[in-house]
């Protein structure tokens, strides 16, 4: 079982108009599979989960989604989701850029992650505003000052000491990213985190993306042979 699964939810959009459908009903559905995926993943007894639910590109996208997705995400991640966090032992967590959402998302997300901090279940992260280079800019800046001030020598920075100045530092990095939507690509998701993940590409638009889906990718993960650069344990 991998410790930490990584997904980019991707084709929402594509969904809805193959449909004929608004891409915001796309965007409906899919925060509905959000929340049955992570249903799942409790039951799956998967230990850590982070969603990729907006990135810092998608600013880019007309002012009307991102107002329909801002709307959803404080609908989502709203009162009735708190209850359901605390239901099932779930400690939420978001990564990303805060200054960017906002005020009262950024507030409704800040009650979530303080009504849940105690919780020992599954850990899950929402990458909202999340940039991958971003977040690793913003370590190599942290550590830059400190060196600055002089309460760094800068020979001493590592690769340790970068990944503590990032978000999830005290995660284990993702074992899988899993991608619906057909593409193949990482899409400036958790660049760092996942230099040894196992990758897994679906074609299931992420609406459809079910917890059978999700079984199959965590089947598909366990035949792979992870070498992290060494020789197969295996032979
Ligand atoms: C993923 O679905 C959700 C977000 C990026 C917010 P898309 O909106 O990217 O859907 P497609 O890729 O256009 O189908
Ligand atoms: C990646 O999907 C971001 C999220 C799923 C939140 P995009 O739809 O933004 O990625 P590109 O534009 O196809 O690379
Ligand atoms: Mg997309």
């Amino acid at each position: 079982m991998p410790r930490h699964v990584a997904i980019i939810m991707d084709g929402n959009g594509r969904w809805a108009s193959r449909r004929g459908l608004p891409r915001r009903v796309g965007h409906w559905r899919g925060a509905e599979a959000a929340r049955s995926i992570v249903r799942a993943a409790v039951d799956l007894e998967i230990p850590c989960l982070t969603l990729f639910a907006f990135s810092s590109e998608n600013w880019k996208r007309p002012v009307a989604e991102v107002v329909d997705l801002m709307g959803l995400l404080r609908r989502y991640l709203g009162n009735d989701y708190a209850a359901e966090m605390a239901r099932l032992d779930v400690r939420v967590r978001m990564i990303g850029d805060r200054s960017r959402l906002p005020q009262d998302l950024m507030r409704i997300v800040q009650r979530l992650e303080e009504a849940s901090a105690d919780h020992k279940g599954l850990q899950l992260t929402v990458a909202l505003s999340y940039g991958g280079r971003q977040e690793i800019a913003a370590s190599a800046r942290r550590l830059a000052e400190q060196a600055a001030a002089g309460r760094l020598d800068p020979t001493l920075i590592d690769e340790d000491l970068l990944a503590k100045g990032l978000e999830l530092a005290d995660l284990p990095d993702p074992d899988l990213l899993i991608r619906t939507g057909g593409e193949m690509r990482i899409s400036n998701f958790l660049l760092w985190q996942v230099a040894y993940a196992e990758l897994i590409f679906s074609d299931r638009l992420w609406p459809d993306f079910s917890r059978e889906d999700l079984e199959a990718a965590l089947i598909e993960f366990r035949r792979r042979d992870r070498r992290f650069g060494a020789l197969s344990s295996t032979g």
